[in-house]
């Protein structure tokens, strides 16, 4: 771990901030738990402070509508053109960046589909698509976890769900690697005008399948969510457009991190990688853990709707909140010696990986199931799986991944 006791507190634009922020974020939970930062946003490392924001009706989601226009000429121009594309019907807040009643009504009409029995169907099919990737590293005594399994079989389980051809893959994941690089507190100019770009051509791409869909209904969860729409008038095409676009970010920029994450943990753990391998009964509390200790996800936001008090600091209102989950998930006051990964830790599933409250991650079973059936069958079919070279992380903050890492099965 790196020194972090002379760095500034929260500075994400330092490298080895990037490369290992725990060890900063215990110095923020101790020294200053209620950071107000010279970057304009207060940053919260507890995780009871972390639970009440992301839980109170007082806190809000909808950054846009709840804080002035922002300072920065590139972020106004980027919330001036986003706005205009709204009020042109050409596209819609996603469910993420929606308070409630809104929030509500979408998020209803989209539930269904990701219940745990809805998802848990979808067993077989993950593990097929599992099991052939895992053939060809057994012939090959090796893989690359990111590009032959991580990515990959997210990838496919979505495009199955929604029944979207895969004949643009590496588009896809461009505009999806584009649109989450602008969550970065550190995104520039280039990177945010990338992102906006790559929204506007993943949109017209999804338009046109849209479309085709439309006028050819199957039993696919984008049929559902089309009929929806036509019966009750609910469910406009821009908000469908806004979902689609929001599901393949989420099925592909989070649950990848989570096998990749996960597996180089216990690749660096390996009592605990044969513990799990023997026990696959513990499956779920495993996933759980690996979630608590290196989550994909590692901070989001909030916007006090009030002025709010945290211990004896007073957060204004309509400013930024960073709740920095990653830091709320190793919380000594929480987790018992935060930093040690146990597969067994009783309480690894009051984790806050993927959020609380409303926006509650609707992938949440679909992300389990994945890197269980992933990770589990990894393992349990390599138990002797070792590293073959170095894992590259990807220099991000708030999506935070190796996107390399080579292995050997023999
Ligand atoms: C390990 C993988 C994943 C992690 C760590 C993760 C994390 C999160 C987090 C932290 C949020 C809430 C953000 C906030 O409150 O500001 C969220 C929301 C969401 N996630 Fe995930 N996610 C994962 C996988 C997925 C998958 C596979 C899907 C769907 C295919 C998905 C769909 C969504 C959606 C639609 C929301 C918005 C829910 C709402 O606003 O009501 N996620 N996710």
């Amino acid at each position: 771990m790196t020194s972090a006791s002379t760095a500034p507190l929260f500075n994400p634009f330092d490298p080895a901030f990037r490369a290992d922020p725990y060890p900063f974020y215990d110095v923020l939970r101790t020294q200053d738990p209620v950071h107000v930062s010279p970057l304009g946003f207060t940053v919260l490392t507890r995780y009871e402070d972390i639970a009440r924001a992301l839980r109170g009706a007082e806190f809000a989601r909808d950054i846009e509508a709840h804080t002035p226009p922002p300072v920065d000429p590139v972020r106004l121009r980027r919330r001036e053109n986003f706005q205009r594309r709204i009020a042109e019907g050409r596209t819609s807040k996603s469910i993420l960046n929606l308070d409630p009643p809104d929030h509500t009504r979408l998020r209803r009409l989209v539930t269904q589909a990701f219940t745990p029995s809805a998802i848990e169907r979808l067993r077989p099919r993950v593990q097929q698509l599992v099991d052939h990737v895992l053939d060809r590293a057994a012939e090959r005594g090796s893989i690359e976890l990111v590009e032959e399994l991580a990515f990959p079989v997210p990838f496919q389980v979505i495009s199955d769900l929604l029944a979207l051809p895969t004949d643009r893959t590496d588009e896809v994941r461009d505009w999806s690697q584009c649109l989450t690089a602008s969550l970065e507190p550190t995104a520039d100019e280039a990177t945010l005008d990338a992102s906006e770009a790559a929204a506007m051509q993943m949109g017209d791409y999804l338009r046109e399948v849209v479309e085709h869909r439309r006028r050819n209904l199957g039993d696919d969860l984008l049929s559902g969510l089309l009929q929806v729409e036509e019966s009750g008038d609910r469910l406009t095409t821009a908000e469908l457009l806004s979902f689609v676009v929001l599901l393949y970010v989420a099925g592909h920029e989070t649950t990848v991190n989570l096998i990749g994450n996960g597996t180089l943990a216990l690749l660096r753990h390996p009592d605990q990688l044969r513990l799990w391998a023997e026990n696959p009964g513990m499956d779920a509390q495993a996933i759980d853990e690996l979630l608590r200790y290196d989550g994909p996800v590692q901070q989001t936001v909030r916007v006090p709707l009030q002025p709010v008090r945290f211990g004896d600091v007073e957060v204004p209102a309509n400013t930024m909140v960073m709740t920095v989950v990653g830091a709320a998930n190793h919380d000594p006051a929480v987790f018992d010696d935060p930093h040690t990964l146990r597969l067994d830790r009783p309480n690894a599933r009051n984790h806050l990986a993927f959020a609380a409250g409303v926006h509650y991650c609707l992938g949440a079973s679909l992300a389990k199931l994945e890197a269980s059936v992933a990770i589990g069958s990894l393992i349990r079919r390599f138990p002797d799986v070792e590293l073959a070279g170095e894992p590259r992380w990807r220099d991000r903050l708030t999506i935070r991944g190796v996107d390399h890492l080579p292995l050997t099965t023999r």
